[in-house]
């Protein structure tokens, strides 16, 4: 694993993301790792990322896409902003015994040349950054002329499953603290298909494609509520930094509202919407 640093030009919002990571690794895996990666077969076919190809999966969590890569006989190098998410990357392939290489670097300053990918993948990761449109011009140029890159986000507005822990905070008194700190409005984008379009295009790419997808994340109740309960990404943050009255009455709450999205298998059948969208970096 190398490293790098970009902390001249990381925003508030970016440091309060890497403390919101830190240390989240694990409990990553158990937990959002399953339903993020839903799409991480469609984020590589969007990439053109398959046999042979070198891939840069930025944001890599604990691997999966770039793993999935592998794979595919990709050449993959699985990137992350938190060391732990990338060691937990590289030791996941560790286990089978065929090398993933990890590079601990943030967006938006990667440090690699100029075209230096054949496929360029970030899955639900431009929710995370402070400079959304730093990060995708970032992302464009990392990758050759004429190679595509391909990105996922969380749509709004969300769908029910996506609220469902949110709802529960807000029932119990739970509310983002104030010392969360926002995007700054000048850097944000609409959470919409036009949106990230507008953004991928802005970044350089051309032959711009976003597409909605639905699906419906099925999980056990006790593991959708670990996730937040274990601290897992802001909203974990949020819950765990409640006083513990207040946490129980979010369990109590949330148990009440999981049963409207409960089927008859006693799983959880929650529905989320998130935007694909890939473009291709303009021939030299
Ligand atoms: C929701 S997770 C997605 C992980 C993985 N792509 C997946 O689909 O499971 C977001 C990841 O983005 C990383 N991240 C946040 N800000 C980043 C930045 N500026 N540069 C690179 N990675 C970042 C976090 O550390 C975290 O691992």
């Amino acid at each position: 694993m190398t490293a790098t640093t970009a902390t001249d030009l990381a925003t508030p919002f970016d440091r309060s993301e890497r403390a919101i990571w830190r240390g989240s690794a694990d409990a990553y895996a158990r937990t959002f790792a399953h339903l993020c990666a839903h799409l991480a077969p469609d984020l590589l076919d969007a990439a053109h990322a398959g046999n042979g190809t070198r891939v840069l999966d930025v944001g890599t969590g604990t691997g999966t896409v770039a793993l999935l890569a592998r794979g595919r006989g990709a050449d993959a190098l699985a990137c992350d902003a938190d060391p732990g998410m990338v060691a937990t990357a590289v030791g996941t392939a560790g286990r089978d015994g065929a090398p993933l290489t990890g590079v601990v670097a943030a967006l938006p300053a990667l440090p690699f040349a100029d075209g230096s990918f054949d496929a360029v993948t970030a899955g639900f990761v431009l929710n995370h950054v402070g400079r959304p449109r730093a990060a995708a011009a970032e992302l464009a140029r990392v990758a050759l002329p004429g190679r595509r890159v391909a990105v996922t986000i969380w749509a709004s507005p969300p769908a029910a499953g996506q609220t469902l822990v949110g709802r529960a905070l807000a029932a119990a008194g739970i509310e983002r603290p104030t010392t969360f700190p926002s995007l700054d409005g000048a850097d944000d984008f609409p959470r919409t298909a036009d949106g990230l379009a507008a953004l991928l295009r802005d970044a350089g790419l051309v032959d711009v494609v976003v597409e909605e997808r639905r699906w419906v994340h099925r999980v056990d109740a006790d593991t959708w509520w670990a996730g937040p309960a274990s601290g897992v990404a802001t909203v974990g943050k949020v819950l765990t930094g409640a006083p513990s009255e207040a946490r129980a009455a979010a369990r109590a709450h949330f148990d009440r509202l999981a049963d409207e999205l409960r089927g008859d298998d006693g799983l959880l059948a929650l529905p989320h919407v998130a935007l694909l969208g890939h473009g291709r970096r303009p021939p030299a």
